[in-house]
């Protein structure tokens, strides 16, 4: 692990309560690499404050639930919004990106968000890391209770019964998974600032 410590933001939208939750295991799975400080940053109103924070992230984890098959519409007003840390000096270059979303239906279109997630952060000039989990509950033997049930590559998907709070729902499986991509962000982090400083 890195003598120096690795900053890991999540930057996530939420507009019931259940992502906040997928967001909050994904800090944690960060927070449990030793050397990490994460910081969880809700994207409700875009405040001075926020840009900072983000500015002095070394990976930035994007979040959103999916509406209508693509990041919550206040996702993307932080999206657009991003365009002053996008010009003219790509503010973001080379920060870690990753990202994660949750939805109500096993498939909800979910893969669609995480595409838009993927495309922003490459348009920002950052550099995505996806999960490295097989996917669970895919032969005749598995459970539901697998890691990555939901069986995606490209980061976190969690879902979340349409008819529970988020006291309960997304289920703890889900939110396994989605420390594991916090876990993974931050070991990768680590590394890549181990190389930033023998590079120097
Ligand atoms: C406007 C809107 C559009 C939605 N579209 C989808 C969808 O395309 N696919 C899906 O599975 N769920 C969809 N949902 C359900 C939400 O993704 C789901 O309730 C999710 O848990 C909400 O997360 P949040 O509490 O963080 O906002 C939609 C919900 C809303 C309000």
């Amino acid at each position: 692990m890195s003598n120096t410590s690795a900053r890991i933001a999540i930057a996530y939208h939420s507009g019931f309560g259940h992502t906040a939750k997928q967001a909050e295991a994904v800090a944690a799975g960060a927070a449990s690499v030793p050397g990490s400080v994460t910081d969880l940053v809700p994207l409700d109103e875009l405040t001075d404050d926020i840009w900072d924070r983000l500015a002095v992230a070394d990976a930035i984890i994007f979040g959103a639930p999916t509406y209508f098959g693509s990041p919550s519409a206040g996702f993307k007003a932080f999206a657009e919004a991003s365009v002053k840390i996008w010009a003219p000096e790509l503010g973001w270059r080379d920060k870690i990106a990753a990202g994660f979303t949750n939805s109500k239906a096993m498939s909800g279109d979910k893969l669609n968000s995480l595409v838009d997630l993927a495309v922003f952060a490459a348009q920002h000039g950052m550099i995505w890391v996806g999960l490295d989990l097989y996917p669970g509950w895919a032969e005749s033997t598995a459970s539901i209770e697998d890691l990555n049930r939901l069986g995606s590559w490209l980061g976190a998907m969690a879902q979340s019964d349409a008819d529970l709070s988020a006291e309960k729902a997304p289920p703890e499986t889900d939110l396994r998974t989605a420390a594991a991509l916090g876990a993974r962000v931050a070991t990768v982090t680590h590394r890549h600032l181990r190389g930033a400083a023998l590079a120097a």
